[in-house]
Formats: C-alpha cells, sequence, structure tokens
C-alpha cells in the first residue's frame, strides 16, 4: 500500500451542524485528489483538519501511514491558510519571507519561481500581479520546503479560463514531478479535467470515491441499430451484457453493464450473425455522475 494520507470516520460538528460526518478517505501516492461537493459539503474542513488548522470531534487521520506530527506537516503544503503576502514587496522577496518564516532555504526560490511560471515578475511588487499571479505565488509559498504532498483548496476560483487552465496545467506539471496532489473544488469541469482521482461529498457525508476514469466508465449508455430491429431486440434477450434496454426512435439503447464494452456487445451480436448499422456509446460527463450521485442520496 503506497497511501500518502488515510483518514477513518473523521467528523467534525458545529453545534448541530456535521461539517464532515464519519469520513472515511484514501488517497494514494502520486495521484491528483480532488474533494467534490456542493457550496458547504464540508471540503475546507475536511483540509483544515489534515492540515491541523482545525481539531475533529471523531476519527483519525494518518500520513504517509503515521500518525500526523511535526515531521509529517513539513513534508505538506498548503494553500489554505492564505500566506500573507506585503503588497509594497516583490514576488520573490514575499516568497523570501515565507521560506524564513517555515525556516526552510532561499536556494530554490527561484526554481519555485520558475514553476509557476512567474521567474519574469520576480521582481515586480506583489500589489501589481493578476488574480491569477497572486493565485500562482499562493502555490509557490506551498511549495517551498519541497512537500511531497500539496493541498490546494479552490485553487482556481475567480479565474478566467486561461488562468483556470494555467493553474490546471501547473497541478499536472507539480504532480508530474512526483508531489501528490488533493484540492477542493466545486467545479466538475475542473476536477474531471485535473483530477485522477475523486470524492464526492454533500452534506459532510462522502457519496462516492475512486479514480476519475472510473466514474466516466461508470454506466456508459450504448446505442445499436440494426437494418432488422426485431432480430436485433430478440438477439440482444440472451446477452446480459446491457440494462434497460429500450427503445428511442429507431435505435435501441441501454446502460451497459460493469466491465461491458461496445466490442464485447458487437462480437456478441457479429456470433449471432447481426450487423449493426449504428454502435454508439454516450459517455458521461463528470457533471452528469455528479447530479445521478447527488440525486441518488435524496
Ligand atoms: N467555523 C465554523 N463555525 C460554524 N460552522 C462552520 C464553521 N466552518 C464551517 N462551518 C460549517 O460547516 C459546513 C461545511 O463547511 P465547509 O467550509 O467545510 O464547506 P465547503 O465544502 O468548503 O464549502 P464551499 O464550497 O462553500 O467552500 C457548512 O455548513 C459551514 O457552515
Ligand atoms: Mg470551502
Amino acid at each position: 500500500m503506497n497511501a500518502v494520507l488515510s483518514i477513518e470516520r473523521l467528523t467534525k460538528r458545529y453545534g448541530h451542524i456535521h461539517a464532515i460526518d464519519q469520513l472515511d478517505l484514501e488517497v494514494e501516492k502520486g495521484s491528483i485528489y480532488g474533494l467534490l461537493g456542493p457550496n458547504g459539503s464540508g471540503k475546507t474542513t475536511t483540509l483544515g483538519i489534515i492540515l491541523d488548522i482545525i481539531k475533529p470531534n471523531e476519527g483519525s487521520y494518518r500520513w504517509f501511514g503515521n500518525e500526523p506530527s511535526h515531521h509529517s506537516r513539513k513534508r505538506i503544503g498548503g494553500t489554505l491558510e492564505h500566506p500573507i503576502f506585503y503588497p509594497y514587496l516583490s514576488a520573490e522577496n514575499n516568497l523570501r519571507i515565507i521560506a524564513r518564516i517555515k525556516e526552510k532555504p532561499f536556494d530554490n526560490i527561484g526554481e519555485i519561481l520558475k514553476t509557476v511560471e512567474l521567474f519574469d515578475r520576480k521582481d515586480d511588487k506583489f500589489r501589481t500581479f493578476s488574480l491569477g499571479m497572486k493565485q500562482r505565488l499562493a502555490i509557490a509559498s506551498a511549495l517551498i520546503g519541497n512537500p511531497e504532498v500539496l493541498i490546494l483548496d479552490e485553487p482556481t476560483n475567480g479565474l478566467d479560463p486561461q488562468g483556470i487552465a494555467e493553474i490546471r496545467n501547473l497541478v499536472i506539471k507539480i504532480a508530474n514531478d512526483g508531489i501528490s496532489v488533493i484540492l477542493a473544488s466545486h467545479l466538475l469541469d475542473e476536477v474531471q479535467k485535473m483530477c485522477t482521482h475523486v470524492a464526492v461529498l454533500k452534506k459532510g457525508k462522502k457519496l462516492y470515491s475512486g479514480p476519475v476514469d472510473e466514474v466516466l466508465a461508470m454506466s456508459d449508455t450504448i446505442e445499436l441499430g440494426a437494418n432488422n430491429p426485431e432480430i436485433l431486440v430478440n438477439a440482444l434477450l440472451d446477452f446480459d451484457g446491457i440494462k434497460n434496454l429500450h427503445k428511442e426512435g429507431n435505435l435501441l439503447v441501454g446502460k451497459c453493464a460493469e466491465g461491458v464494452s461496445a466490442s464485447d456487445v458487437n462480437e456478441f451480436l457479429i456470433e449471432k450473425g447481426i450487423v449493426l448499422s449504428h454502435l454508439n456509446l454516450r459517455k458521461k460527463t463528470l457533471e452528469d455522475q455528479f447530479l445521478e450521485i447527488l440525486h441518488q442520496s435524496k
């Protein structure tokens, strides 16, 4: 097992509100793990607990297989505790101050500025930065001290599409360098494009967790058409790889059972001597899945 983080039955209450409720989570090394959920679902609270800023009421978590400690905390970088940047100081000098506070050396600050693509602007004052540049500098501050895990709370909040794409590419680049990333987002599209794994939260409870690929592959819709629809329907009666088969216009539409691909369906039909005039797999977006998961939990 290569878990960087394991969370067990974590619970945080504020009065009668369960900010998080019996949350279990496992983050594997190398993943970009997205906590996805609507406003108030407990994402920031979860990140606050694993960064040791918020105390849970119940449950526990382990970093790198060990009880959280001063030592494990040093292996993690986060942007939750928003760094205070000095508006009249340059990007580089701001990072130097943070390095001094964290008791880390200055020598890789240039490298970090290159990673977040602010090296060319290192001497410019923080107050002259765009929102996207400020967000990237916040990520730079979290990278000081060479963390093995990076924790980001809504890293693309308020950015335009180009700013969002820049942060996305940056996070993917950081992950490719071997740093595991845990981020909170309420943007489905974001998680779909950036994350390898996702946990869907609602009112502090986990509704789903798994690899993003698997959420997307979960129950694809298949469309089938043949010149003789009657024969096709009859053949499919013997096939249990498609569920909820029904007609939509000239097509037969159903859900693929787990592990059944379009080519499995095609192969079965070819063996029966049926040639399809139409075969299409409707891939669900994460948004479809997300809405379905939230809906099912009502
Ligand atoms: N300090 C606090 N005092 C009281 N209630 C709190 C506190 N912090 C969080 N909560 C409550 O806990 C719940 C979860 O909040 P949290 O900030 O973790 O959600 P979130 O998923 O990060 O939401 P958002 O997408 O809006 O950032 C909410 O109902 C919130 O009102
Ligand atoms: Mg939040």
